[in-house]
């Protein structure tokens, strides 16, 4: 399955009635499954999540926690890129070289790694003492 194609149509899904951007997250996890998320608004606006966010949590709920590749898409009039906290989500169960596939609805794409968005990720081991 083509992942940005997945994360196109479950876009259409998305509850974006505050800002009016609809966005579609796919994730292939190690287990060759693909989960997929959009964005949730809410009225109180900071309760909101990202379309990442969502493809992570349902990814995690069937029992996959190993990301391989990631696509998200939006009517963007450039590859939409991921918010920083998202990095940081996707970074969580992700190696550094895993791709993500950034789109638009016309068809550009960007296809950049973890490290690439997201240098000097903070992981557990700038929790160790000294
Ligand atoms: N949004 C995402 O779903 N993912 C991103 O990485 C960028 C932003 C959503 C959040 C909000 O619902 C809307 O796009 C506008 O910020």
């Amino acid at each position: 399955m083509d992942l940005l194609q997945a994360a196109r149509e479950v876009r259409k899904n998305a509850y974006a009635p505050y800002s009016n951007f609809k966005v579609g997250a796919a994730i292939r996890a190690a287990s060759g499954k693909v989960y997929t998320g959009v964005n949730v608004e809410n009225v109180a606006y900071p309760e909101g999540t990202c379309a990442e966010a969502g493809a992570i949590a349902a990814m995690i709920a069937a029992g996959d926690s190993v990301i391989r590749e990631v696509a998200v898409i939006a009517d963007s009039p450039t590859p939409v890129p991921c918010c920083g906290g998202c990095r940081q989500k996707l970074a969580e169960f992700g190696d550094p070289d895993v791709v993500v596939r950034m789109g638009t609805l016309g068809g550009d794409v960007l296809s950049l790694t973890l490290s690439e968005i997201l240098p000097g990720r903070f992981d557990a081991g700038h929790m160790e003492a000294q």
